[in-house]
């Protein structure tokens, strides 16, 4: 360990259990005893069987829930105080767009919650409109564009108000492979040139493996870390990374840990009988 003084985290999950309608019948233990550290700039996936709680675990993150027991720091700060200040962006499978509103006032909303003037929260716009490669649609409804494009609108927004931290869960579940796989460079992208720290969730592996520096591979009943897989494929990551034997060396591991995290779920379902 460096003696260098330690950065802030931008998320320290410590110890948390979510239980969902305790002591009901419709009791649901969704997180169990959960660590889960994620440092500046980093790209963190959750990937495990349906239901294993990674949208709990997001939505703990993002304060949308709060865990029954145990703590969760978002830049150093309680992860309410985080959503107050507005430190994360957050996208998910649906783009979540307001179809009432224009590209360019889906873009802007966050900057005016902010309270920015509308000359800066128009250069903002521009800027995210050129980063999502969509310069000319700012003034289009989101009806009027693909899924896919619906999808880098929304990430446009969320990244908008420049937040330091950005949730995803299943941002391109809904997407073509091609445009799937295409995003998912652009999202490196726009991480490398703006520092941006990630926690994204996904069922796909190569999704997994390709974006991120660690993968947190998850089990269910109840929803538990099992295994942390580093990727150690460098940052400059391109189409040719896709070929890489590293790349395919990685899809194993995850796969394996994803396998004996379904097996030890399965012991404990026959231990608990
Ligand atoms: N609001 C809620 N009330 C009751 N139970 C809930 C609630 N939200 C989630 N759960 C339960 O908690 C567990 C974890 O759900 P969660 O949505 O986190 O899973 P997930 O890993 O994201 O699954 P998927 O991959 O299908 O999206 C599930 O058993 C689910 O039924
Ligand atoms: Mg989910």
């Amino acid at each position: 360990m460096s003696d260098a003084t330690p950065q802030t985290r931008a998320v320290e999950v410590s110890d948390a259990s979510m239980v969902f309608n305790p002591g009901t019948p419709g009791e649901v233990a969704a997180l169990d005893h959960v660590d889960l550290t994620v440092e500046p700039g980093d790209f963190v996936s959750l990937i495990g069987p349906s239901g294993c709680g990674k949208s709990t675990l997001l939505r703990v993150i993002a304060n949308l829930l709060e865990p029954t027991d145990g703590s969760v720091l978002v830049n150093g700060k309680s992860a309410h105080q985080a959503r107050i200040d507005q430190d994360y962006g957050m996208a998910f499978q649906q783009s979540g767009l307001f179809e009432w509103r224009t590209v360019t006032k889906n873009i802007e909303l966050p900057l005016e919650l902010k309270g920015w003037d509308k000359k800066r929260r128009q250069e903002r716009v521009r800027e995210m409109l050129d980063l999502v490669k969509l310069p000319d649609r700012g003034e289009h409804m989101p009806w009027e564009l693909s899924g896919g494009q619906q999808q880098r609108i929304a990430i446009a927004r969320a990244l908008a108000a420049h937040p330091p931290l950005l949730l995803m869960d299943e941002p391109f579940g809904a997407l073509d492979e091609m445009t799937r796989e295409h995003m998912q460079s652009e999202l490196l992208q726009i991480c490398a040139a703006t520092g941006t720290t990630v926690v994204f969730v996904t069922h796909s592996i190569p999704e997994a493996v390709y974006l991120s520096d660690r993968v947190v591979v998850m089990s269910a009943g109840p929803g538990r870390i099992t295994e942390i897989v580093s990727v150690d494929l460098g940052r400059d990551r391109d189409e040719d990374t896709r070929e890489d034997d590293t790349f395919y060396k990685k899809i194993t591991e995850v796969r394996e840990a994803l396998r004996g995290s379904e097996m030890s779920a399965e012991a404990r379902g026959i231990e608990d009988r």
